[in-house]
């Protein structure tokens, strides 16, 4: 971390030419169980990670721009603070100045401000990058100019700023974890309400290690959008039949086989996973809660099989590296993490075993995919927030 401060800050200084004035600090996430129904009122298990996207700032009085650099692009962007913004050709500007017009449209006002920033997040990975970056920025402006934003507001706005700078139809999960996380805890987080209960992760004698396929995906082109499309198809034929139904969850599976025809095939599977999934979640909860981590192993990898073939979201190197890890001694659950479509699997091993499973699926995925997989041993971490000054290292 503090490597990753200390090259932010000096990115910072070669280009603007002066100090920042603050630090912050915005999380990746993993998603412990609880995937694709956080668009579909389910329960979701995520929490922030010790992975960041380090941002160095300062405020520029009487000034209408706002500057960014992106020191990992090697690439910068500059915009009049007073003028409405549309989306741009460079990707990630867009999740930047999306926030920007999301609190714009509220009637909220920003001055001039300068910023860096850089990170270790993977991005493409299903570490949720994008969220981190959205939130980052939208908590930054709300502590530099006072916008007497709340959490929620924050998280809604990331995600805002997603749907419609960015184009892909995301949840709320990701924003929520990033600014809602807390060292050690997972959050349960009701989709519906986003009502949410932290969680001791009390996984003691056993890991939870990431493994990046290196298969990367943007969800703006990976079929995410298809899919909350097949939901929302499935949705309004279930909700004509049984409008008394209030929430996705309360659907039973006999309803759902009920309007099965109508649906079509591909409606059923991925609306039957759904179902499947927010009932997983609540499984996994009381599991992890009363200790019973093998249990939540076996929740893990039936979340797997769900996605790989109800929900179709997984690829050929996931399913050979869940399947291959699955093998090993010591495991007792993996599964592909996060939107799909590449990125990595969440790993749950008893800690004794990690180094021989790395080893060996790290072989394997070479032959067979002639890929280095990476590995992440995460850290359950605190959501977004300041970097004391106090604690600069230059
Ligand atoms: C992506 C989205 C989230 C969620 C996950 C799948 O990360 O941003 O909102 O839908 O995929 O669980």
């Amino acid at each position: 971390m503090e490597k990753l401060i200390n090259y932010t800050i000096e990115a910072f200084q070669s280009v603007f030419e002066s100090e920042p004035e603050s630090i912050f600090l915005a999380p990746g996430r993993i998603n412990i169980i609880g995937e694709h129904v956080d668009y579909s009122d389910g329960f979701v298990l995520p929490a922030a990670i010790d992975k960041y996207i380090c941002f160095a700032v300062r405020k520029v009085d009487n000034s209408e721009n706002c500057t960014f650099f992106a020191k990992d692009f090697d690439d910068s962007f500059s915009f009049n603070i007073t003028q409405k913004q549309s989306p741009v050709s460079q990707m990630w500007v867009n999740y930047l100045l999306g926030v920007f017009n999301v609190i714009q449209e509220s009637g909220k006002k920003i001055g001039g401000l300068q910023v860096a920033f850089s990170s270790t997040i993977p991005m493409g990975s299903g570490l949720s990058s994008s969220a981190a970056l959205e939130c980052g920025f939208a908590f930054i402006l709300n502590e530099l100019f006072d916008l007497n934003l709340t959490k929620k507001d924050l998280a809604l706005i990331g995600q805002k700023s997603e749907h419609t700078f960015v184009g892909v139809k995301c949840g709320i999960m990701d924003q929520f974890a990033s600014v809602f996380g807390k060292e050690h805890q997972v959050i349960m987080l009701d989709c519906n309400s986003l009502e949410h209960q932290y969680f001791e992760a009390n996984i003691e004698g056993y890991s939870l290690v990431l493994f990046d396929s290196c298969v990367k995906h943007t969800h703006l082109t990976s079929g995410y959008n298809d899919r909350r499309k097949d939901v929302d198809k499935a949705k309004k034929i279930l909700w004509k039949k049984f409008p008394e139904v209030e929430k996705f969850r309360d659907f039973s599976f006999s309803m759902l086989d009920e309007v099965r025809a109508e649906i079509g095939e591909t409606s059923y599977k991925r609306s039957l996973y759904l179902l499947k999934e927010i009932k997983r979640v609540e499984k996994a909860a009381k599991a992890l809660s009363e200790g019973n981590i093998k249990y939540l192993g076996t929740l893990l990898s039936e979340t797997h099989s769900g996605l790989s073939t109800e929900f179709e979201v997984s690829c050929k190197e996931l399913d050979f590296m869940v399947e291959e890890t699955l093998k090993e001694e010591g495991v007792l659950g993996a599964r592909i993490m996060g939107g799909g479509f590449g990125g990595c699997s969440i790993n749950l091993i008893k800690s004794e075993n990690v180094d021989d499973v790395i080893e060996k699926i790290t072989q394997k995925y070479k032959v067979d995919f002639g890929i280095e997989m990476k590995v992440y041993r995460v850290k359950i971490s605190d959501g977004i927030n300041e970097y004391e000054r106090n604690e600069f290292i230059i």
